[in-house]
């Protein structure tokens, strides 16, 4: 945010249309994916224009240090970090002021959300792993976190969806890319609870009128709902894969044992119905269907 321009650049050209092709009101492209590592309790990997970011959560689980405990409600503590090879000059390793505020601000907007009380003494730990970045990472790293969350069965108020809108040239703008963050006027970071719209978080670097802040709160209140009916999908995505497999497993069980059943045949009754196997069959059928 208000690097030097190089001379002759256009942000926002005659057409209204941005560097990259996109009206001011248009998100870049979005891609969610909910359940994607084994080990966490839950997890989440985006891409969100050229950002790629995992997320994962672990916990409930006792919080550790025990002075950190709260007999209250269960901690919410978010990580956030840049992986060194994740911006084009490396980024030092190892936490700096900047993933610390943004570390600070994540556990706030989540502590929100999160129902803490239902977990006194214990923590839930959220990690944000920026893999590679192209600005707006917080607010990535944020939508993230929440599907994580909800992919490990954490009980939330809502969930949180998050896009920051900006000014460049003059223009207010949603979803600011790298070029715009680095050469724009203002960036305006929001994360807002779906459903009740309240506000989770909310930054400003830069100037903004006080019209042009309510075009900003528009557009990302609008933008939230697009990024939810995301998160949303992701997760149905998960659990309708998570059916799937259960399905197919039954299904191999009950495969598995009525390629078993003719060596038991010498020992069956005459008079036993002969058709038996083919008659169980339609019954699994409907239980697969049943569970999907
Ligand atoms: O990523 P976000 O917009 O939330 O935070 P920022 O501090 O406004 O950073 C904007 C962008 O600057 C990041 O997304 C990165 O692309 C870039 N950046 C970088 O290249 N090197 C850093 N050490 C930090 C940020």
């Amino acid at each position: 945010m208000g690097g030097k321009k190089p001379e002759g650049m256009v942000l926002i050209n005659d057409q209204g249309l941005r560097l990259d092709g996109r009206r001011p009101d248009q998100l870049r492209n979005l891609k969610i994916e909910a359940g994607v590592l084994k080990q966490a309790d839950g997890s989440c990997y985006l891409e969100w224009g050229g950002n790629k970011v995992m997320a994962a959560v672990y916990g409930p689980r006792e919080c550790h240090p025990r002075h950190d405990q709260d007999p209250t409600k269960a901690r919410v503590r978010v990580r956030y970090n840049m992986a060194a090879f994740s911006v084009s000059d490396r980024k030092r390793p190892g936490p700096d002021r900047r993933s610390q505020e943004i570390s600070k601000i994540s556990s706030e907007a989540l502590d929100h959300i999160v129902l803490a009380s239902l977990y006194p003494r214990n923590a839930i730990d959220v990690f944000i792993e920026i893999l590679e970045a192209e600005a707006g990472t917080r607010c990535a790293g944020l939508t993230a976190a929440c599907v994580a969350l909800a992919d490990a069965g954490i009980p939330m108020k809502g969930m949180v969806a998050s896009v920051a809108a900006g000014k460049i040239d003059g223009v207010v703008c949603l979803d600011l890319s790298r070029e715009e963050d680095n050469f724009g006027e203002t960036d305006f970071p929001v994360a807002y609870v779906a459903g009740t719209n309240e506000i989770v978080l909310l930054q400003q670097d830069g100037h903004f009128s006080p019209e042009e802040i309510d075009r900003a709160l528009e557009l990302t209140a609008k933008a939230a709902q697009e990024i939810y009916a995301l998160q949303k999908a992701a997760l149905l995505r998960k659990y309708e894969s998570m059916a799937q497999s259960g399905a197919d497993e039954e299904r191999a069980e009950d495969a598995e044992s009525a390629s078993a059943q003719p060596e038991a045949e010498p020992d069956a009754a005459p008079d036993e119905e002969p058709h038996a196997d083919v008659a169980a069959e339609p019954e699994a059928e409907t239980t697969h269907e049943e569970v999907r």
